[in-house]
């Protein structure tokens, strides 16, 4: 039986909002709920990277920076997400990996939209938790726990109420890099047959790069080394993708994709200052569209 536990990178990108929220891209991007949703362990390297205190060591200037380059990504794909969303306006929005996304807590545009959130079942119940008795502002949320390693979304979002003759906005952000290429060819073709016209599909992806893979390995054994704990320790990456690809698994099923860019380009179209370049850009967004 599989063991489930709950996201630890769910943690650290909500962490990023809460950094970003009201220092980037301000009049863009807000999300004051992200700070509600963290412990108050978690919630202190965030206070110290907005107060723009200096790391004691090592340690902590790793831990401090990863949280700060998290920040930048999040503030990006954010924006062009809720931007998809926004521009789409369907009466419902499933969100694929949801981890502790507020956006059925923090968009007034949702009020008449029902949301679906679909996480694994570890990953739904921290945040569940977490919510308390905060209200949304979306007319509904239902929670589907589903791994999509296993289990069947079509059926689970049907038995939850999703109407597939009803068009839906389909968010999937952050969660591509943590499947194999079999397990997302997979979910797409259950996304695709419950895609009314007018659905649209939001994902992103990270691009393939060498010297990123490597980054990330000599980030987590720098991290685990200062004792600092490790994120990213129980999600290795799984997969990366080319924009053909998406162009192909995206096309074949139906789907005409609309737009598509890499955080960097986002970066510089919201004038933020830019502090990793290389990084940013092998992050992707790409809008698709069922006509
Ligand atoms: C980096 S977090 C992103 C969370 C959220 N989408 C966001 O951007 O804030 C990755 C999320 O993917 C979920 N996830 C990873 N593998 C999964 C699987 N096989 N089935 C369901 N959810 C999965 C995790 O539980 C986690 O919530």
């Amino acid at each position: 039986m599989t063991e489930y536990r709950a996201s630890r990178t769910a943690v650290l990108v909500c962490q990023g909002r809460a950094v970003a929220d009201g220092r980037l891209a301000v009049g863009r991007f807000a999300d004051p709920i992200a700070i509600e949703l963290l412990d108050a362990a978690e919630r202190t390297p965030v206070e110290r990277v907005r107060n723009g205190e200096r790391a004691h060591g090592f340690g902590e200037s790793m831990e401090l920076e990863l949280l700060a380059s998290t920040a930048d990504v999040m503030t990006t794909r954010t924006v062009f997400i809720d931007d998809a969303i926004r521009e789409a306006a369907n009466p419902q929005l499933v969100i694929l990996g949801a981890g502790l996304d507020a956006r059925a807590w923090r968009m007034p545009e949702l009020a008449r939209t029902e949301v679906f959130e679909v996480d694994q079942p570890a990953s739904q119940q921290d945040k569940r938790a977490r919510l308390g008795e905060l209200k949304p502002e979306a007319a509904t949320v239902r929670f589907v726990a589903v791994d999509f390693a296993r289990d069947s979304l079509s059926d689970l979002l049907e038995a939850a109420g999703h109407d597939a003759n009803r068009p839906t906005t389909w968010v999937w952000e952050g969660v591509v890099p943590y499947l194999t290429p079999e397990q997302v060819a997979a979910t797409v073709d259950l996304v695709a047959r419950r895609c009314a016209p007018g659905s649209r599909f939001v994902i992103t992806y990270s691009t393939p790069s060498r010297t990123a893979s490597f980054g990330r390995k000599a980030l987590q054994a720098m991290l685990t080394l200062a004792r600092r704990g490790n994120p990213l320790q129980h999600e290795p990456q799984r997969s990366t993708w080319r924009p053909e690809q998406w162009r192909d698994l995206l096309g074949d099923r139906g789907f005409v994709i609309t737009d598509d860019q890499d955080l960097l380009s986002i970066a510089e179209l919201l004038g933020m200052t830019i502090r990793r370049r290389e990084f940013l850009a092998l992050g992707h967004c790409v809008v698709a569209d069922r006509n």
